[in-house]
């Protein structure tokens, strides 16, 4: 008996398709988050929800679901789409790839409702147990294995620069994953602190973002129909990630309980992270040389090119808010807040957006259902997002200062809490936004996938 051909690209849709309802899934947690720091006694009307919908346990289903079951798989779509059209070939093993792509929401789901169940490891973005960090590693390890594989069989010999960003995520991210979540659980202190910062700042810095920039260097030609500006800028970008990316773990302690000289060895880096961001900005603007008349009809484009803006304007924000002047204002405020979803959502987030509205079509032979909700999700989103940051950027520079006077104790404190509730309201409308964005862009995919119009393909690989 002969096993059932499973169809090229299955993996990238599971992966598109299993991010979408965590992504619905994570923002849900998200606006109860929100709305339990404007009303703290919301959802809890009684024992049960006393005891489970407590902030300790939703902010952490957030971010784990937002970061690990929404971003990373989008971003595992992108591998599992982009490396076999760029090698010319098919991917290594289909039955494997769908394997992992089912077996790492499951993993996750698990991991959640132990979360929601307080077994957490009280380490942020270490939060989820051993018995699911095992499985993860081993998951990873598993499509990396299965992407290399195909990489060794491409018939095309070049390796376009996406290609280089994503075999370094492959190595990089098990790596990381490990050091960040296995020795950091079995060590207190200091050492523990540093530990779960540099794990911090490597998911963003050597997964996030390698994961992010290659998807635009291989969106950037599609959609422009310009071939890269620079091929050298691209790889001079991805070896001064490396160089400089690992060292920044402590540039979130800084003021903080670590010697100096280790919070000055993470903010020299912080600041040289501007060469890697400017390779971006030139190669991107570089190629839209000629093509800018294109982002008015082309959503996908606008799309990513907001995503690669929103990317960039983190990194002015990110090494200004590491010196140690600034960041003695802003560290512990609502600023952080702001500047962690400014990359995560408005960039990476928007990156990974345009990657899914370019790849699903081309995977299952259908149109988008509906362009004009494509734009709303776009609106939403940035508008949302806007309102979510600014919100949090005020607030954050009223409570540093409130503090810096004195207001840290006692009734002065009180009074700065409540002077922030006007802020946490209008994060709360912004997410509101961002979430109804969300909710578009699944209704659409849904749509495509049930309604959208044939493409009339031969060959249902889409052509490099
Ligand atoms: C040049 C680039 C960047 C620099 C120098 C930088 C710097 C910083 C600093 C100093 C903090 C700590 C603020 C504090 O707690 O006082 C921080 C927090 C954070 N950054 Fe960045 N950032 C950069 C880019 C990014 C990117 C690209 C991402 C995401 C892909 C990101 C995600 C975050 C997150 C999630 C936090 C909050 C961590 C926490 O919960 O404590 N940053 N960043
Ligand atoms: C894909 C989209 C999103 C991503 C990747 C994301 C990511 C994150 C991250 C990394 C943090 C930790 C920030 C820190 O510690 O500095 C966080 C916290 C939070 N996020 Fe999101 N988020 C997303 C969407 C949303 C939305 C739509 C809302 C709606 C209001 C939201 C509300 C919050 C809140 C309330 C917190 C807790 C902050 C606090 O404790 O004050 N997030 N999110």
């Amino acid at each position: 008996m002969s096993a059932v051909a499973i169809r090229p690209y299955t993996t990238a849709k599971i992966f598109i398709y299993t991010s979408i309802v965590w992504l619905l899934l994570g923002m849900i947690l998200a606006l109860l988050v929100a709305i339990k720091s404007i009303h703290p006694d919301f959802l809890t009307y009684n024992r049960w929800l006393q005891e489970y919908f407590t902030y300790g346990r939703l902010r952490p289903l957030h971010t784990n679901t937002v970061l690990f079951g929404f971003l990373s798989p989008a971003y595992f779509a992108m591998w599992f789409y982009i490396i076999p059209v760029l090698c010319k070939t098919s991917l290594y093993s289909e039955r494997l790839g769908v394997f992992t792509a089912w077996a790492w929401s499951a993993v996750y789901a698990v991991g959640m409702v132990m979360l929601f169940m307080g077994r957490q490891v009280p380490v942020e973005y270490s939060e989820m147990p051993l018995v699911i960090d095992i499985p993860i590693i081993i998951l990873v390890a598993l499509m990396s294995y299965n992407l290399i594989r195909t990489i060794l069989n491409r018939k095309e010999r070049i390796l376009y620069v996406t290609l280089w960003y994503f075999l370094g995520t492959m190595v990089w991210l098990p790596g990381i994953y490990i050091v960040g979540n296995i020795p950091g659980a079995y060590v207190s202190g200091i050492a523990q602190t540093s530990i779960a910062y540099t794990w911090v700042h490597n998911i963003i810095g050597i997964w996030f973002t390698p994961a992010g920039v290659g998807t635009i260097y291989y969106l950037m030609p599609k959609l422009t129909g310009n071939p890269l500006y620079s091929h050298k800028l691209s790889l001079i970008g991805f070896w001064t990630i490396i160089a400089f990316y690992i060292w920044n773990g402590p540039h979130h302690l800084v003021n903080g309980p670590i010697p100096l000289w280790l919070m000055k060895a993470g903010i020299i880096p912080s600041i040289l992270l501007i060469i890697p961001v400017w390779t971006v900005l030139a190669n991107v603007i570089g190629t839209m040389k000629g093509a800018w008349y294109k982002v008015a009809e082309n959503l996908e484009l606008k799309f990513m090119l907001t995503g690669a803006l929103f990317y960039f304007l983190s990194c002015i924000q990110g090494p200004f808010q590491s010196l140690m002047g600034p960041n003695a204002v802003l560290h512990f405020t609502y600023w952080t807040v702001g500047h962690a979803h400014m990359p995560l959502f408005a960039g990476f987030g928007l990156v990974a957006f345009a990657g899914i509205y370019y790849a699903l079509p081309r995977i299952i032979g259908r149109q988008i259902y509906s362009r004009a909700l494509m734009n709303w999700h776009y609106w939403l989103s940035v508008v949302g997002f806007l309102i979510f940051a600014f919100a949090m950027w005020l607030a954050g520079v009223l409570q540093g200062f409130g503090w810096m006077d004195g207001n840290q104790v006692g009734a002065a404190f009180v009074r700065i809490v409540e002077s922030l509730h006007i802020y946490l309201i209008a994060r709360a409308i912004g997410g509101t936004f961002m979430f109804l964005g969300a909710i578009t862009f699944a209704w659409n995919i849904y749509k495509t996938a049930t309604a959208g119009k044939q493409i009339p393909v031969e060959d249902p690989l889409p052509a490099l």
